[in-house]
């Protein structure tokens, strides 16, 4: 009996943003695009396609997209799917002048969820998680970074990132897990913080072991870690050889981005108090400033993260939607390209590479974010013309068709 075949087709005059190669957008005006199963197995001008390609293997799917826009599959680099319960009275509280750190000293903010989440069902958690992610999916996301962070205890920290690897098994879209234990102090800790971190470490093996976890994130800041906590975190993780990323200078400059970057972090997220001294250490360490406009709008914030110095220092900038429900409840990654360019001034062709080539990057994933041949066939076809016009308009989703794997939605 023969093999069954992998699944071909071929996308024919496509407007394609690649992101790959050294062309602006990586643009091809009138370009092809060759699946073979789940990868790209060649991209080019359309008037250059390999005919010896098209013959002899197996059945091909031909689509002629009539100039339409053709980019790779968005990837959110940051969020925090997994939660139950809301914090719509906290937003009523803050639009009343309470500020997010005065709510979560007084216990409410991320502790409020932490409870919601331990009193839901493993099912109540991957309903609401999967609502979530097919959110996102709709508006072109292929891959998703998912954090823990809600749990705060072995059992209940363990359950989130068994959710969020679920999601990647029953959803057509790629998750990336984040142990997110060193997120807040819980309530039976109080006072006991170097207590509770002893305890973040000690499960790190056992989720290791599970297969629960890709990579080990910590929040530094006065309301979160200090740095001397993020580094047994981050040992821990080493001695795992699991790599880091970090939310840091948030609220403040703990020198949190300088700590990570020792650590070669993948990432250091929020950043809108970053130093001089921070942007040197993760520009040396190669590291990606991960920039979420969604959270700095959502808590009125007024400092800016320091583009033009990532920029002039050439670090990666990623963008993400850190959807939370206390910080950015917001399900659209096409909103953070707007906002990407409207609030934090990155120009266009940034913020698309922050939602695409840097955000894989952010996660340690060579093998999407760009189309190219050899990688993963995720990719999008837009009702658009050029990438820019997804910054340009926002409430609106141009979304035609999504690949994932080279499989149509
Ligand atoms: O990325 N800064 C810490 N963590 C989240 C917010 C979590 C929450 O408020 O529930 C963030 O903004
Ligand atoms: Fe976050």
């Amino acid at each position: 009996m023969n093999p069954p075949r992998a699944p071909r087709s071929l996308w024919r005059h496509a407007r394609i943003a690649s992101f790959d190669g050294d062309r602006p957008w990586g643009w091809l005006d009138d370009g092809a695009l060759l699946v073979e199963g789940d990868r790209i197995a060649w991209v080019g001008p359309d008037a250059a396609l390999p005919s010896e390609r098209l013959t002899g293997g197996g059945p091909l799917d031909e689509i002629d997209l009539g100039g339409a826009l053709l980019t790779p599959g968005l990837i959110d680099a940051h969020t925090h799917l997994v939660y139950a319960g809301d914090r719509a009275a906290e937003f009523e509280q803050r639009l009343q002048g309470a500020s997010y750190e005065q709510i979560a000293r007084a216990g409410g903010g991320i502790r409020s969820t932490v409870a919601a989440t331990r009193a839901a069902d493993d099912e109540a958690l991957f309903t609401l998680a999967a609502a979530r992610a097919r959110a996102l999916m709709a508006e072109g996301v292929t891959t998703i970074e998912v954090k823990s962070g809600y749990g705060l205890n072995e059992r209940d920290e363990a359950r989130c990132l068994a959710v969020a690897r679920r999601l990647g098994r029953e959803l057509p879209v790629a998750v990336r897990t984040t142990s997110l234990g060193a997120h807040a102090l819980p309530p039976e800790f109080e006072g006991r913080a170097d207590d509770y971190i002893a305890e973040v470490c000690r499960w790190l093996p056992g989720q290791q072991a599970a297969g629960l976890v890709d990579a080990v994130d910590a929040f530094c800041d006065t309301i979160g870690f200090t740095p001397a906590q993020t580094r047994r975190v981050f040992d821990a993780a080493r001695a795992l050889g699991l790599p880091v990323k970090l939310h840091a200078e948030q609220l403040s400059d703990q020198g949190g981005a300088a700590l990570a970057a020792g650590y070669r972090a993948l990432s250091c997220d929020h950043l809108e108090h970053l130093s001089p001294a921070g942007i040197a250490a993760m520009q040396a360490a190669g590291t990606v400033a991960m920039l979420l406009p969604g959270a700095y709008y959502f808590l009125r914030d007024t400092t800016l993260p320091p583009v033009a110095a990532l920029r002039a220092t050439g670090v990666p900038m990623a963008l993400a939607s850190d959807h939370n429900p206390g910080s950015s409840p917001c399900l659209s990654l096409l909103l953070m390209l707007n906002m990407g360019c409207t609030i934090f001034r990155l120009t266009p062709e940034e913020a698309w590479r922050g939602v695409t080539v840097h955000a894989a990057r952010a996660l340690g994933l060579g093998d999407r974010g760009r189309i190219a041949a050899g990688l993963r066939a995720d990719f999008v076809v837009w009702d658009a013309g050029h990438p820019r016009e997804l910054c340009y308009r926002f409430g609106h989703n141009p979304l035609r068709r999504r690949l994932f794997g080279g499989m149509p939605d």
